[in-house]
């Protein structure tokens, strides 16, 4: 059988990016990364992808007329490269009818909260904020709203402690795990 590819599509630091590539490499995920999207030139994600080998194509939405325009351009890279799944890694904009028709049920996502609480770009914050203490991240399958969709996978931890700077560190080991879980249930069609 042959292996799957994957795309990520990152806005920011890409540890997620370098988690999913590692465990490809590893061996913990039958799958290759052939392909990382950012939308946001110059992000540090895009010295990871370099430092691995992975192609990347930066652009700017601001470039094209609408969503529909940018996510052509994305759905046809995507096709060229036969790429099976769509692994948004703090991706920071929500996707359009383009590319979820086109790959339904086969774009996933990564939230630093257990959804549906918490959603957005400041959700660790947001849940600090709010006097929580059961924190962790979600897997999900992507719709047209902000952060959501039906979850595939959630991990937690209990943090009582006031340190955002750490318990940012441990959602992020969290996350790690969880999307080697998550693309592995894809690959093998057991969500
Ligand atoms: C991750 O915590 C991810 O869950 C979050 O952005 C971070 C990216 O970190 N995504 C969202 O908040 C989506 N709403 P990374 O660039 O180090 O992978």
């Amino acid at each position: 059988m042959r292996r799957a590819k994957l795309a990520v599509f990152a806005s920011g630091s890409g540890s997620n990016y370098e988690a999913i590539v590692e465990a490809c490499r590893d061996g913990r995920i039958d799958a290759d990364v052939v392909l990382l999207v950012c939308d946001k030139p110059g992000a540090k994600v895009l010295e990871r992808a370099k430092r691995y080998g992975t192609e990347s194509f930066a652009f700017n939405p601001k470039d094209y007329a609408s969503r529909e325009a940018y996510e052509t351009v994305l759905a046809t890279m995507l096709d060229e490269r036969h790429v099976d799944y769509v692994c948004l890694a703090g991706y920071m904009r929500i996707v359009g009818h383009v590319l979820l028709e086109r790959y339904e049920q086969r774009i996933v996502n990564i939230h630093p909260s257990l959804l549906p609480s918490f959603k957005g770009a400041h959700a660790i914050q947001d849940a600090v904020d709010y006097g929580v203490k059961i924190f962790g991240a979600t897997t999900h399958f992507v719709d047209e709203t902000l952060d959501g969709g039906r979850i595939i996978d959630q991990g937690a931890i209990v943090y009582e402690g006031n340190d955002i700077e750490e318990l940012t560190m441990l959602i992020h080991s969290i996350e790690h795990k969880l999307y080697v879980k998550t693309i592995n249930k894809l690959i093998n069609k057991k969500y």
